[in-house]
């Protein structure tokens, strides 16, 4: 089976619904095809100030998320970065082979550190991409299930990948991303030419897993939608009505012309009315999967001790053999 490896940062209370569609629902498919490791990244949550209280409870808070939306532990490696030591001795590694102006050209860095000024930002936040591309290369991993905005970070994996390998010898798996093009991208729903974003957009932008569904399905039925009344699905000149549209066929896999032809005649209220009780009903059921694995800690952190076993069986040796490969002298 070929091999997956994807993260998501524990950075707030919930997951939002572009991290649902635009990634973490294809992690859940690709269990029945791939061989998946799926890490909550802690390491990578530090890179521009936290609370250690905020960020515990999160890191327990994201992993019953993904257990609650299907991500199964028996078949998967559900784990927390930080439980795998190996994610960091490769970043080193790897860090001494990325170009510092290649570093430079992340564009996640470059939005991430144009707020406070990069003189303000950490060391971390700009290699935070180098850490990414040692989580996925210590597993081997041949697709990285993302949306759209990690594009750039997984061509950086893939060019550590080939460049440690034919420096060293063959090691990594050159990995490719494995973006959805419907989903890729979920916008805002107050501002639907920005991406939904817990750090950029406002709170009525966002649909986040974890409220209350009918604040949520609230939300919906305020969006921001274009002039015209007609529904139909254009990107370019609607954003706002082809955002719900995408989100309503990605949560009820109804085709975007399926749905097209069923609100012909009506009005973006109706759209929205029908989409904000879908959203609500989707909600619900995992918001109540999330409470019962929160309600019983212990459980969930064996769990996830389960799943750092099993992923530092592949990570280990495959930083071993990095290690050998640059010359470092085994320990006796
Ligand atoms: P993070 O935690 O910001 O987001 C998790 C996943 O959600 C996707 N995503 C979106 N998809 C569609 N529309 C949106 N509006 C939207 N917002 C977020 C992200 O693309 C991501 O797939 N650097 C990564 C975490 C990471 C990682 C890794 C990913 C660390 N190591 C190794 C893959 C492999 C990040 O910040 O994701």
């Amino acid at each position: 089976r070929p091999r997956v490896l994807s993260g998501i940062q524990p950075t707030s209370d919930s997951f939002h619904l572009g991290n649902y569609l635009g990634a973490v629902r294809n992690w859940v498919a690709m269990q029945q095809t791939h061989d998946c490791y799926f890490c909550v990244v802690d390491l990578h949550a530090i890179t521009a100030g936290h609370d250690p209280e905020a960020l515990r409870r999160r890191t327990r808070v994201s992993a019953a998320q993904l257990l609650a939306v299907g991500i199964d532990p028996e078949e998967s490696a559900l784990f927390v970065q930080s439980h795998v030591p190996e994610h960091a001795q490769l970043a080193w590694v790897l860090s001494c082979i990325t170009g510092f102006g290649e570093a430079s050209r992340m564009t996640q860095f470059k939005d991430k550190s144009a707020k406070g000024g990069v003189d303000r930002s950490s060391v971390g936040l700009f290699t935070y991409p180098i850490l990414q591309a040692a989580d996925i290369l210590l597993y081997q991993a041949d697709a990285v299930p993302v949306g759209e905005d990690q594009r750039q970070h997984v061509e950086l994996s893939r060019d550590l990948a080939q460049r440690f390998n034919s420096t060293f010898g063959e090691t990594f798996t050159v990995p490719k991303a494995f973006i959805v093009r419907e989903s890729a991208k979920v916008y805002d729903l107050q501002n639907p030419t920005a991406k939904m974003s817990k750090s950029a957009s406002s709170p009525a932008g966002v649909i986040d897993l974890l409220d209350e569904p009918n604040r949520n399905a609230k939300k919906i039925r305020s969006a921001v939608t274009d002039t015209g009344r007609e529904i139909v699905f254009d990107p370019e000149n609607k954003p706002g009505v082809s955002n719900l549209l995408t989100i309503y066929s990605a949560l009820t896999g109804r085709t975007i012309d399926e749905l097209t032809t069923a609100y012909e005649g009506k009005g973006y209220g109706d759209l929205k009315k029908e989409l904000g009780a879908v959203v609500a009903d989707f909600l619900t059921p995992i918001q109540k999967a999330t409470q019962e694995y929160l309600d019983d800690p212990a459980e969930l952190d064996r769990v996830l001790a389960i799943g750092a076993e099993k992923a530092r069986r592949v990570a280990a040796p495959t930083l071993a053999a990095a290690y050998d490969k640059v010359g470092f002298l085994p320990p006796a």
